[in-house]
């Protein structure tokens, strides 16, 4: 990190020292008129090792310690991935042969396919799940599959079909233009969920709009009406009998710096403006411009639900539209809304856990090559080391320390052959730092030390070095020997030192032929729940 780019007081801001965050959970434990009001840097300095630099402030003596790279002062970092910023906007053509799918089988079978599909409906604002289960109330699981569902007045989910007598066009077979829904709630639903039980009537295709890029075009082309949409509130209503809801927004919305972030279009429910005339004129031209340019050929996608189709979609960007249809035929759809920021939790905590899968390929590939000079594979080692940590009750994070400790074999330019050939591989720092991307120290620091341990029992316990497997007799010289009197009490005064001679002992034992540990996978939930939260 270049400390000296950012202004002194983000810095402070963003102290990740102890008194200034909680441990446990990374929040704040201050408020911004805590600080003093013009914080300093009396000095720098890097800490050994390049284990990060160490900052000591005035007036108040406040020391922190940043690590590496942190805090990352990313100005391409664009927000909270709602803006047009965040999206790849389309018109029909852009998506020949591209439409955004998966099965549903695939989708509940594989995290990556999820990923994509939720990454998807962030991105392009929609996906489509197909093979559904037609089975009514399944919408309710395919929303509940990355978020909540948000219930309405029309209750958790709405059926769309012909109704006796309609509370809402949608439920006739009249042709519904492109709009979104519920424009009266604030906050608007920011998803929808439709998913087709039947379409067996003549007529009920589907169509798409990214409102986004028709309100990019209209910037572009008629910035003067695009100016009146994101300023003028637009009163949107519903009422039935037990219904009065109301929200008055604009047509456009921008965020603080000016970027499309929410659209809101239906005609059916838009209110009664009350506006001086001036404003009221503009308004009309700009609305009529937008509408027209909505309809405009090559922008709408369409295509027609088949039973079993589940369509996703963002409800903030996206108008949906479907054609007429004859009301002699069946035609089913159910309905949910659910919310955005569960979506974009959801897709976050799948990327988050990409490394766990990444570890995964490596036990079940290198790893599962031979262990230099010993009798088990390298994975089947870790494994062994990491029940071992569990039977002796060991915390989660020692207990990931175990399993990963070697893993530092598989990413360094010394290969253990070289190791074993006579050329320290520091498989141990390699490892940590590798490591460090994803967990904290309570893992990262007894694997740094695992070997140290090794040289530190040597010199403190004279019974250890005899109980050494050959190879790692072998190792040993090359890692440097026993450690003196001096180096072993240094060892000793680190804060991981015991939880790494811990580690040592069962990395010692877990060279066992005969016992088969649990796999990777028995380990996946404790993994995740250690990843750092602060990275993704
Ligand atoms: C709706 C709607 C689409 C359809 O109910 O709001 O847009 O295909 N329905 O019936
Ligand atoms: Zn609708
Ligand atoms: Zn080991």
């Amino acid at each position: 990190m270049e400390l000296t780019d950012a202004p002194a007081v983000w810095l402070r801001d963003n102290c990740p020292c102890a008194l200034c965050r909680d441990p446990r959970n990374g929040q704040k434990l201050f408020q911004i008129t805590d600080l003093p009001a013009e914080p300093v840097i009396a000095s720098t300095r890097e800490l050994p090792g390049g284990s990060g630099t160490e900052v000591i402030w005035a007036p108040d003596g406040h020391r922190s310690v940043y690590a590496p790279g942190r805090p990352g002062q990313d100005t391409a970092a664009t927000g909270d991935g709602r803006t047009e910023a965040d999206k790849e906007t389309w018109v029909a053509a852009d998506l020949a042969g591209r439409v955004p799918e998966a099965t549903w089988a695939e989708y509940l079978a594989d995290r990556a396919e999820r990923e994509r599909v939720l990454a998807d409906v962030a991105r392009l604002g929609f996906a489509l799940l197909r093979d559904v289960p037609r089975r009514p109330g399944q919408v309710l699981d395919v929303a509940a599959s990355f978020g909540f569902v948000r219930e309405t007045n029309y209750g958790e989910l709405f059926d769309v079909r012909v109704e006796p007598d309609p509370n809402n066009l949608a439920f006739t077979g009249a042709r519904i233009t492109p709009h979104t829904d519920n424009p009266y709630r604030d906050p608007v639903p920011t998803l929808q969920l439709l998913h087709c039980l039947t379409n067996a009537a003549a007529g009920g295709d589907s169509g798409l709009v990214d409102g986004f890029r028709a309100a990019a075009l209209l910037r572009a082309e008629n910035p003067e009406a695009f100016e009146v949409l994101t300023r003028t509130p637009v009163p949107f209503r519903f009422a039935d009998a037990h219904t009065a809801l109301r929200a008055d927004r604009p047509l456009i919305d921008v965020d603080a710096r000016g970027r499309i972030r929410e659209i809101r279009f239906n005609n059916r429910s838009i209110g009664t403006l009350r506006l001086p005339a001036g404003e009221l004129t503009a308004f009309y031209a700009a609305y009529r411009a937008f509408g027209e340019l909505l309809q405009r050929p090559g922008l709408q996608l369409d295509f027609r639900l088949t039973p079993g189709d589940c369509l996703i979609f963002d409800n903030t960007r996206l108008l949906h539209a479907r054609t007429a249809f004859a009301e002699s035929g069946a035609r089913h759809l159910q309905g949910t809304y659910a919310d955005l920021d569960g979506l974009f939790s959801t897709l976050s905590v799948l990327r988050r856990q990409r490394p766990l899968d990444d570890l995964a390929a490596l036990f079940a590939g290198q790893g599962a090559e031979q262990y230099l000079g010993e009798e088990v594979t390298q994975a089947q080692h870790m494994l062994q080391a990491a029940a071992l940590a569990e039977a002796d009750g060991a915390s989660p994070a020692l207990i990931a320390a175990g399993l990963l400790h070697d893993i530092g074999h598989f990413h360094s330019t010394v290969s253990g052959e070289d190791l074993m050939a006579g050329t320290d591989n520091r498989h141990s720092h390699t490892g940590a730092d590798l490591l460090a991307r994803w967990f904290g120290p309570e893992v990262t620091e007894p694997v740094r030390l695992h070997v140290a341990a090794k040289r530190y029992l040597c010199a403190v316990e004279p019974e250890y070095f005899g109980r050494l497997s050959a190879a790692s007799v072998h190792t040993l010289e090359v890692q440097g020997g026993p450690m003196t009197g001096a180096e072993a009490d240094a060892f000793a005064a680190n804060p991981y030192a015991r939880d790494a001679v811990a580690l040592r002992r069962w990395d010692d034992r877990a060279k066992d032929a005969a016992t088969v540990a649990p796999g990777f996978e028995h380990w996946r939930a404790m993994l995740a729940g250690l990843l750092r939260t602060d990275v993704a």
